[in-house]
């Protein structure tokens, strides 16, 4: 059974992770307007990805049988300077997410609670990922500067990426 506590702390990172999918959809947005639609796709699926993690941890809620709610979500930045800043700003956020997750791991071991930790020993996996995959486009933007030919090259590869939800995944 899911204590209060760690209802509420899953509740609010539920928020977050909505939060983070408004973040990408408007990163989304700023591409598009820029002309990179293959960046805007990789936003797209980053998007989509934040509502599967969302959803993850309501459905776990509901399983525990504990209430999930939805609570209050601010807006997202809608504008940035450079394709290397919106990256920035992903890695960053990426990392605020990261932390979120060992606060609520140790918040599930404080609570004794197993099955909450092997749930989140999933989100510590995929944040590896999180940050690793925002930190190569950084260094490859870096790479490229002002070279626009690169940067038509990386949007190119940027457009291959596909949401696929995890086998088996809730
Ligand atoms: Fe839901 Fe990008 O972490």
């Amino acid at each position: 059974m899911l204590s209060q506590k760690l209802q509420d702390a899953i509740n609010d990172q539920i928020a977050f992770e909505i939060y983070s999918a408004l973040t990408y959809k408007a990163m989304q947005a700023y591409f598009e307007a820029e002309d990179l639609p293959g960046f805007a796709n990789w936003m797209d699926v980053q998007y989509q990805e934040e509502l599967f993690h969302a959803n993850k941890f309501f459905t776990y809620v509901c399983d525990a049988g504990g209430r999930a709610s939805m609570l209050p979500i601010q807006g997202a930045r809608n504008d940035y300077a450079s394709p290397l800043e919106a990256f920035q700003v992903t890695l960053e956020h990426e990392q605020e997410v990261t932390s979120r997750i060992g606060k609520l791991m140790d918040l599930a071991r404080q609570e004794n609670d197993h099955a909450a930790q092997i749930m989140l020993q999933w989100f510590i996996t995929e944040q590896v990922e999180e940050e690793a995959s925002a930190g190569l486009i950084i260094r490859k933007l870096q790479r490229v500067e002002d070279d626009g030919r690169g940067l038509l090259m990386l949007d190119q590869e940027l457009a291959q990426r596909v949401f696929t939800p995890p086998a088996g995944a809730a």
